[in-house]
């Protein structure tokens, strides 16, 4: 098992597969500019496969695909049934803005994806438009029927945003009622790839507060170890309702992950500015125990708490990074 040197077990990678994507979510990206990664630079199938496989033979039994939007990337569902062959995972999520997702759903089902997490901040059309720059609100709805056609565990992910989407937390909440889906609502994060500010008037308790009016009977209930969210049932209702304090809460102390970019950079924490290039080891020949070595030794520094140390730059620096090329 991996382990830093604060005795945390790492088990859960996050890898992004590309860094582009077919929305514009205000929030995360730009409408243009932002740098893509050049053909060369992103790894291919075999250098991502071959990771997986080095990592999952040092003791991560989770994957979880992101991006960018996964499925934008040639390939997505070859390298996602590669994946979810190694042995020794237990987990292989995905999460996805739903666009193309729902051609692949019978595939999905059939490699055992654990749980698709689906981004949907609200469930009216012009809102849509306005959050995400683009029209195709009523394909990821399909995608959500589709999935719980299927019978895929389903995480819907909103991020609330003052003067966006507020008018949508409770009917997200009543999704929950009939259908076994569960909805997080998540605090926006200054990764946005401009200089937006953000306003976080909506944080944890903002959104607690709000539900908790409408739904007073709400019920705390337990969370599974190294949870993102905070996690609630509404007595009767079928699936839950979580609140990721993405912004205002340290998930550093029992944090479990690592990430690892569409170019190949290992970063030990959310808020690392870089780290090693293991797609370059790769290339350079590394075998597969000299990969090994360089992980367990970058996993080791690990830093005990990246939020406290980069508060200060992320919430005065001008440009941010966009979350799409850090893999959420
Ligand atoms: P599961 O626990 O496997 O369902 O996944 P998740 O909640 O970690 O992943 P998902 O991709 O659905 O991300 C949900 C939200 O949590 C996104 O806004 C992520 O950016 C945020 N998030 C994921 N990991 C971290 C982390 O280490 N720190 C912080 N602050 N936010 C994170
Ligand atoms: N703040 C919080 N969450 C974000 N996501 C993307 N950008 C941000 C941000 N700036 C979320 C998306 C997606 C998940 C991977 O990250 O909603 O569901
Ligand atoms: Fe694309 Fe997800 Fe970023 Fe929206 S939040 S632009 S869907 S990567």
């Amino acid at each position: 098992m991996l382990t830093d040197q604060f005795g945390r077990s790492i088990n859960y990678l996050r890898l992004a597969i590309v860094d582009r994507c077919n929305l514009r979510c205000t929030y995360c990206m730009p409408e243009n500019g932002l740098p893509w990664i050049k053909q060369n630079e992103l790894m291919t199938d075999e250098e991502m496969l071959r990771i997986c496989s080095v990592f999952t033979e040092l003791g991560v039994d989770k994957i979880r695909i992101t991006g960018g939007e996964p499925f934008v990337r040639k390939n997505s569902i070859g390298l996602i049934q590669s994946i979810s062959q190694l042995a020794g995972l237990t987990d292989l999520s995905i999460t996805t803005n739903g666009l193309l997702t729902e051609q692949y759903i019978p595939l999905l089902k059939k490699y055992g994806i654990k749980s698709v997490n689906l981004s949907l901040d609200t469930l009216d059309k012009e809102r849509f438009f306005k959050i995400t720059r683009r029209k195709s609100f009523d394909k990821v709805m399909k995608t959500l029927d589709g999935l719980l056609q299927y019978g895929l565990k389903v995480k819907i992910n909103t991020v609330v945003m003052e003067g966006q989407n507020t008018e949508d937390i409770i009917p997200l909440v009543m999704l929950t009622k009939e259908l076994p889906v569960d909805v997080r609502f998540i605090e926006e994060m200054p990764f946005n790839g401009g200089n937006n500010d953000i306003s976080l008037k909506w944080n944890f308790a903002q959104i607690y507060n709000h539900i908790k009016n409408h739904f007073p009977e709400i019920q705390k209930i337990d969370d599974p170890k190294s949870s993102t969210s905070y996690n609630y049932k509404i007595p009767g209702f079928t699936g839950d309702v979580g609140i990721i304090a993405a912004y205002t809460r340290s998930f550093c102390g029992d944090c479990n992950r690592i990430r690892i970019t569409p170019s190949g950079i290992l970063r030990t924490c959310l808020y690392e500015g870089t780290g090693v290039n293991l797609k370059d080891e790769i290339r350079m020949g590394k075998t597969d125990e000299a990969l090994k070595n360089i992980i367990i030794s970058s996993i080791h520094k690990k830093p005990k708490d990246g939020w406290e140390a980069q508060k200060l730059s992320l919430t005065t620096s001008q440009i941010h990074q966009s979350m799409a090329t850090i893999g959420g």
